[in-house]
């Protein structure tokens, strides 16, 4: 079918309006947007468990496992990280002083993980992580989540890294 040039200059015509007409009102929509202020997020104290702690209390495992002592030091501060976060971010839970249970809870057996990792001790390393681990669950029965257990990981569940240490 052969289309007149007078319908096929229409066609063209009616699809540019269109989308300038769909342009301009995804702009109003974005300037909607830009007037009203973004609400700042603050993650809630099980977000921070579950996508700062966990995940670093798992990897710094396995690291030292593998005997990966860099990567181990790298967890470790990681994992302070994500236990200061959740002081900032939570420090009254339900009542709680969030950050002062984590210092009466974690400080001492923090304090020893890392001597181990620095003295680049596997044994003492995998009695001062239980420890911790201990320790993460006294402070989950503190807050009244005894239901929460942590363990020594008993997989590794992040396949796409390589825990060993490289030779580079
Ligand atoms: C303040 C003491 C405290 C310490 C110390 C602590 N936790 Fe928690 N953790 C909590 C509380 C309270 C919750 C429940 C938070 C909620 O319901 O929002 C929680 C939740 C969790 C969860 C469950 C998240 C979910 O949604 O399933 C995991 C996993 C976890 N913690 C891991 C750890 C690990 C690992 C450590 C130690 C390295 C640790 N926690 C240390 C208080 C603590």
């Amino acid at each position: 079918m052969v289309k007149s040039p007078i319908k096929a200059v229409a066609a063209v015509c009616l699809t540019l309006g269109l989308a300038l007409g769909v342009g301009s009102m995804s702009k109003t929509v974005a300037a909607d947007k830009a007037a009203t202020p973004a609400q700042s997020y603050v993650p809630g104290l099980g977000d921070i468990m579950t996508a700062g702690v966990q995940p670093r209390h798992i990897k710094l495992w396995f690291a030292a496992r593998q005997k990966n002592w860099p990567l181990a030091a790298y967890e470790y501060n990681e994992l302070l990280e994500a236990l200061a976060d959740a002081k900032t971010y939570q420090p009254r839970w339900k009542d709680l002083d969030i950050g002062e249970m984590i210092e009466q809870n974690t400080a001492k057996p923090l304090a020893n993980l890392k001597k181990t990792i620095d003295d680049k001790n596997e044994a003492a390393f995998i009695q001062a992580y239980i420890a911790l681990t201990k320790s993460c669950n006294s402070c989950h029965k503190e807050a009244e989540h005894p239901f929460i257990v942590v363990r020594v990981p008993s997989s590794v569940s992040f396949p796409d890294q390589d825990f060993r240490p490289q030779s580079h």
